[in-house]
C-alpha cells in the first residue's frame, strides 16, 4: 500500500469512528406546539439512532424512546396544558386575521416562552451542570437567546427550521431573501406580486426587521445575561451558525436560493404508511364513492366553529356520495348525517396513503400539505394563520388545490369546489408530478440530516460553507451606499453644470446689452 493510500484510509477511519463513537447532541423543541415537536424529534430520534448521545428538551413526553443510542429527556412539564389554555381563550376562526398581524402579541408570546423555558428548574440545572456538548440543535421560532445554549455548552449551533428558509433565518447565515419576490409567510400573495403587493410585502419586511433589531433581540440578549451566562457575546454568536435545516423542499415550497449552509430536508418526518386500525381499514376499503378527509391540524380545532358554519358544512357533506372523514375534537356532533364519521384523531399520513381518499380538506399547514404532496392527494384549502396561505397559494399555482376562504364557506361553494376536486382529473395529476418530485432524492431527507449533523462535526463547525458577509450592514449589501454615492455625484454635477450655465447665461446677456447700448 502507498503512503497516500494509507493515509487516506486512516483518515477514512479516522471519521469514521470520530462520528461513530457518538457526539454529544442538545436537541432543543422547546416550542409547546404538536407540529415542532413532531419535526424536531424525527431529526433527534434519527441521531440517537444513528448512535449518538441525544438530550432533548421538549414540551411533549416520548412514549416509545429509540432503542439505540442514548436518550435523556427534559421534559417541560405543563408548557403544552398552559399553550393549549392560552389558545381555548381565543377562537382562531374570528381572530384568524387579527392573530396574524398582532405582530407585539406574537413577538410577546416567543420572548415569554423564551423566559418560561430558560427559567425552568430542570433547564437551569443542566445549563449550571458545566456538561459540553458538540452539538446544540435548535428548533427555530423567534426564540433567539436559545441559540446561546451552543457557545455556553461549548458547541456548534444548528438552526432547524419548521418551515423553509425565512425571516427567522435568512439574516442569521446571509441568505439572500428580497422583498420584490420573497413573501412575508402571512400574506396570501401570489408568487409574482404586483406593485401593491410588493409594496405591502415591503412593509411587512421592514416591520419584521425593525421589531427583531430594536425590540426582540436587546430582549434575548438580556434573557440570555439572566439566564444562561453574562460572558456570553450575543452580538457575536448570533451570526456563528454551523448549519440550519429547513423543512421545505421545491416539491411543496418555492424554489429558493440557499447559502451552502442552509439544507432543504423537507419530507423528512414522513414514514412508510403503516397499516390502518381495522375499523378504519374497513370503512375506507368499503367507501363505495371514495372519501374526503377534514382535518384543520392540531392548534385549530374545528369544534370552535360557530355553529353556522358548522351546519352549513353539514348540510353540504349531507349531500355528497362520499364518506367524509371529518378530525372533531368533541365526541358528538349533532346534525351529523350518516356519510360523515368523526373522531378526535386521525392517523393522518396513513389515511392519506390509503386510495380510496379523493380529496383533503385542510387549513393548509405544512406537515399537512408535505404529507399530502407525498401521498398525491388533492387538496381543498382553507387557510387561518401564519405560513398556511402561503401554502395554500402554491397548490393552488400548481394546480393541485383550490383555495375556500373561511369566509366564503358555503353549501355551494363548498360542494362546488369539492366536486371540482373529485372529478377533474387534472388535480390529481399534477399533485401525482408534485409526489414524484418529492420522492425523487438522492437519499432519504432524515438520513440527509443526520449526515449534515455530523458534517458538522467532522468539519469542527464547518466555518467553510459560511457567508464571510453576514454581519455586513444591510444599506452595504444592497448597495445603497455606493447608489447614494452615485446619486450624489449626479447631483453635484447637474448643480455645476446649472450654475456654470447661468454664469455664462449672464455674462452673454451682459456682452450683449453692452453692445445694445453702443450700438
Ligand atoms: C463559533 O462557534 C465555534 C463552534 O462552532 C466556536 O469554536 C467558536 O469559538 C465560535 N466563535 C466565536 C467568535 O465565538
Amino acid at each position: 500500500m502507498s503512503a497516500r493510500k494509507l493515509f487516506l484510509v486512516l483518515v477514512t477511519l479516522f471519521c469514521f469512528v470520530k462520528t461513530n463513537e457518538g457526539a454529544k447532541i442538545l436537541g432543543w423543541s422547546a416550542m409547546p406546539a404538536p407540529s415542532h415537536n413532531f419535526l424536531g424529534k424525527a431529526i433527534f430520534r434519527a441521531l440517537a439512532e444513528a448512535g449518538h448521545d441525544v438530550t432533548v428538551v421538549t414540551s411533549f413526553h416520548e412514549e416509545t424512546p429509540p432503542k439505540n443510542g442514548k436518550w435523556r429527556e427534559i421534559l417541560l412539564k405543563g408548557f403544552y396544558e398552559k399553550m393549549t389554555k392560552q389558545f381555548a381563550t381565543m377562537n382562531f376562526f374570528d381572530d384568524g386575521k387579527k392573530l396574524s398581524f398582532g405582530f407585539m402579541n406574537i413577538y410577546k408570546m416567543v420572548l415569554q416562552l423564551t423566559e418560561d423555558t430558560l427559567s425552568y428548574p430542570e433547564v437551569q440545572n443542566l445549563i449550571k451542570s458545566g456538561e459540553k456538548f458538540d452539538v446544540v440543535i435548535v428548533s427555530q421560532f423567534m426564540n433567539e437567546a436559545h441559540y446561546m445554549l451552543a457557545p455556553h455548552f461549548n458547541a456548534h449551533l444548528i438552526g432547524l427550521s419548521t418551515i423553509g428558509s425565512s425571516n427567522w433565518n435568512n439574516y442569521l447565515v446571509g441568505n439572500p431573501s428580497l422583498p420584490s419576490v420573497d413573501r412575508e409567510m402571512m400574506l396570501s400573495h401570489p408568487r409574482r406580486m404586483n406593485f401593491f403587493q410588493r409594496s405591502l410585502n415591503t412593509l411587512v419586511s421592514v416591520i419584521n426587521y425593525l421589531a427583531r433589531t430594536f425590540y426582540l433581540l436587546p430582549n434575548h440578549a438580556e434573557l440570555t445575561k439572566k439566564y444562561i451566562s453574562d460572558k456570553i457575546d450575543f452580538e457575536k454568536e448570533l451570526y456563528n451558525v454551523s448549519l440550519v435545516l429547513l423543512n421545505s423542499h421545491p416539491s411543496v415550497s418555492d424554489p429558493k436560493p440557499h447559502v451552502p449552509n442552509m439544507v432543504e430536508i423537507g419530507g423528512f418526518h414522513i414514514k412508510e404508511p403503516k397499516p390502518l386500525p381495522e375499523d378504519l381499514k374497513k370503512l375506507l376499503d368499503g367507501a363505495k364513492h371514495g372519501v374526503i378527509y377534514f382535518s384543520m391540524g392540531s392548534n385549530i380545532k374545528s369544534k370552535d366553529l360557530p355553529v353556522e358554519k358548522r351546519n352549513v358544512i353539514l348540510k353540504a357533506f349531507g349531500k355528497r356520495k362520499e364518506t367524509i372523514l371529518w378530525k372533531f375534537e368533541e365526541d358528538s356532533l349533532p346534525g351529523k348525517p350518516k356519510n360523515v364519521i368523526i373522531r378526535k384523531w386521525f392517523p393522518q399520513q396513513d389515511i392519506l396513503a390509503h386510495p380510496k381518499v379523493k380529496v383533503f380538506w385542510t387549513h393548509g399547514g405544512l406537515l399537512s400539505t408535505t404529507e399530502t404532496v407525498y401521498h398525491g392527494v388533492p387538496i381543498l384549502a382553507t387557510p387561518i394563520l401564519g405560513d398556511q396561505a402561503t401554502n395554500a397559494q402554491g397548490a393552488k399555482d400548481e394546480g393541485y388545490g383550490l383555495i375556500l376562504p373561511y369566509a366564503d364557506i358555503d353549501e355551494n361553494s363548498l360542494n362546488g369546489m369539492l366536486d371540482e376536486l373529485v372529478s377533474n382529473p387534472k388535480y390529481r395529476k399534477n399533485v401525482k408530478t408534485r409526489s414524484k418530485i418529492m420522492r425523487d432524492r438522492k437519499v432519504h431527507p432524515l438520513d440527509e440530516a443526520v449526515y449534515w449533523v455530523e458534517y458538522v462535526i467532522r468539519h469542527n463547525g464547518a466555518k467553510h460553507l459560511r457567508m464571510w458577509y453576514v454581519e455586513m450592514p444591510w444599506y452595504q449589501y444592497y448597495l445603497l451606499d455606493v447608489i447614494f454615492a452615485v446619486f450624489a455625484v449626479i447631483c453635484l454635477a447637474l448643480y455645476v453644470i446649472k450654475k456654470m450655465c447661468s454664469l455664462c447665461c449672464r455674462r452673454y446677456k451682459k456682452t450683449t446689452s453692452k453692445k445694445m447700448k453702443k450700438n
